[in-house]
Order: C-alpha cells, then sequence, then structure tokens
C-alpha cells in the first residue's frame, strides 16, 4: 500500500496538478496510513430529560445531525471517537479498512447517549464510566462489533435501559450473564465470534424481552441453562463451539420459542442428550 501512495505523490508532484488530494496524501505519508471511517452524530441541546423511553426521538428543533465520512489518519479517527458525549444522544461509527494498526480506546459518560455504535474502529479499551453508584438509564443500543475487545467493558453492568448488546468479532473470553441482571429489557445479546470459553451465570437471571442469544463461534466446552428465565427467547445461536457436548438444564418446556438444534451441526451434540431435547 505505502508503494502506491508514493506512486500517486510521485505523479502528483510531477505534474503539478491534483491540489487538495496531494496535500492530503502527502500529509498521511508522513503520519501514517490512511483509514476509512464514516460516522453519523445528532446532536441535542435540550438535555433537561434525562432517562430514555421507548419511542425516544430527537426532536427536530433542538437537534442537528452530523454525517461525514472520508480517509483519515490514526489521529484524525482517535479525535473523531474523542467527540463531546455532553449533547449528543447517537454517534455512529464504522470503518471498512483493515484496523490492526489501530489502537482505540472509548469511556462512556453516564446518561448521555442513548446509542453508541463504534463497528471496526481498532477498540482495545471500552468503559463506562461515572462516578459513585449512579447507574446509565440511556443507554439503549450499544454496539461494538469487529474490535479487539479482550474483556467485558468495565461497568456494563451500570447500564439499566439496553436493548442491544453487540460485542461480536471482538476477542472476549469469558462472559457473566449476571452483569446484566439490571439491563431487564435487553431484547438482544450478541457474542459471536469471540474466543469464549465461558459463558456463566452465578445466579438466578430473569430477562424477560431476551429474544435473541448469539453465543455462536466461540470455545465454550460447556454450558449451563439452569439458572437463566429467559422465557421469550426464540432465535438461539450456539453453533461452531465445537467441543460443546450438552447444555445443562435446557429442556424444549423451559424455551418453548426455540426451534432445537442441528443434529448435523457444527458442535460436538451427545446425540443421547439432544434426542432428549429436540
Ligand atoms: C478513501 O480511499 C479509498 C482508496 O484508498 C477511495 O477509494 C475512497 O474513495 C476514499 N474515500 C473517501 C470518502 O475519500
Ligand atoms: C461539550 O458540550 C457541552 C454542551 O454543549 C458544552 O457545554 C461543553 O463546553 C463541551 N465541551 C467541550 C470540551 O467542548
Ligand atoms: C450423553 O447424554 C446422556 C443423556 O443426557 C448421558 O446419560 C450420557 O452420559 C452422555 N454421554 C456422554 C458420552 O457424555
Amino acid at each position: 500500500m505505502s508503494v502506491a501512495w508514493w506512486i500517486v505523490v510521485t505523479v502528483g508532484v510531477t505534474f503539478g496538478t491534483f491540489g487538495g488530494d496531494v496535500a492530503a496524501v502527502q500529509g498521511a505519508a508522513k503520519s501514517g496510513p490512511l483509514y476509512h471511517y464514516e460516522y453519523s452524530r445528532i446532536q441535542e441541546e435540550d438535555q433537561r430529560w434525562k432517562c430514555w423511553n421507548e419511542g425516544y426521538r430527537p426532536p427536530k428543533a433542538t437537534s442537528n445531525k452530523v454525517h461525514e465520512l472520508g480517509n483519515g489518519t490514526a489521529t484524525e479517527l482517535q479525535r473523531i471517537l474523542r467527540f463531546n458525549q455532553s449533547s449528543t444522544v447517537l454517534f455512529m461509527f464504522s470503518s471498512n479498512s483493515d484496523n490492526q494498526n489501530l489502537h482505540n480506546e472509548c469511556t462512556i459518560e453516564a446518561n448521555k447517549l442513548v446509542r453508541l455504535t463504534l463497528d471496526n474502529a481498532g477498540l482495545e479499551k471500552l468503559e463506562i464510566s461515572f462516578p459513585g453508584t449512579e447507574n446509565d438509564c440511556r443507554l439503549a443500543d450499544l454496539s461494538v462489533p469487529r474490535n479487539r475487545l479482550t474483556v467485558v467493558p468495565l461497568g456494563l453492568e451500570r447500564l439499566t435501559a439496553l436493548r442491544k448488546l453487540d460485542l461480536s468479532y471482538n476477542l472476549l473470553e469469558s462472559f457473566n450473564l449476571n452483569q446484566l441482571a439490571k439491563a431487564t429489557g435487553i431484547k438482544q445479546l450478541l457474542l459471536s465470534h469471540n474466543r469464549l470459553e465461558s459463558f456463566l451465570t452465578a445466579e438466578l437471571i430473569a430477562l424477560d424481552s431476551l429474544h435473541k442469544l448469539d453465543i455462536s463461534n466461540n470455545r465454550l466446552r460447556t454450558l449451563d441453562a439452569t439458572l437463566w428465565n429467559l422465557p421469550r427467547l426464540e432465535t438461539f445461536h450456539v453453533d461452531h463451539n465445537r467441543h460443546l457436548a450438552t447444555i445443562a438444564g435446557w429442556s424444549r418446556v423451559r424455551f418453548p420459542l426455540v426451534k432445537g438444534f442441528d443434529p448435523t451441526g457444527t458442535n460436538n451434540w451427545n446425540q443421547t442428550w439432544l434426542k432428549s431435547v429436540q
């Protein structure tokens, strides 16, 4: 890639007709490669309301939307991700570059954002960090797929308004379902394509609205559903956990909406167990 840029720079300088593009490319050559980005941000000036409610839309009179796309250096992307959360209610970032060399971090502030998406942002650290024992009652959608998070975001248990949590395509090794005990309205939990060796439930958890749970493409050898109270669970992906033979506590009566498991699938199903739950 750097060879290609060098050629563009040379040609540009030779003919002197590339204007701003050449300056941009030369700037990039000095400060490293360029990464594609695209983001949308909605700011809302009137921040007197506190908690998010189903059906919320930023009022037109007091909100404005920014949408930008381009190619930026790592530093420029970092600056984009450090947007001011005080007046922002929605921030959606995505990139289609290979972001192995981006090393980003994000700290979520209390009761500001309603929706945060950071897709393929080179995110290595994510924290939900605010003082005291306050919980967050605004963040309804936290989607950070295709990053390099090795641990679940610190403070996750303080998010009480979550409807969707997407941590797929990261490097997580364990997940404790009880961390979502206060997120009683959560509908989707997406954890596929991590390195999960454990998906734990230490005490009874009731998530009445959870209808989609994806823990496929991980490294689970054991799974225990005994303490799950998930009456609306309908879409349950657990394929591609190659050593998984059974799910303790699973039965059709407890999870009536789940259609069952593929007997010829990508797990190591104990066929006797499988027949007893299908
Ligand atoms: C970013 O760069 C790629 C090639 O490296 C180019 O195809 C694309 O059009 C650029 N995007 C923008 C928004 O400038
Ligand atoms: C962030 O936005 C708030 C509200 O608009 C403003 O008061 C504050 O000064 C901003 N902070 C920074 C660092 O720009
Ligand atoms: C397979 O499952 C059955 C029924 O749950 C159990 O009795 C048996 O021990 C299991 N076999 C192996 C090899 O784990």
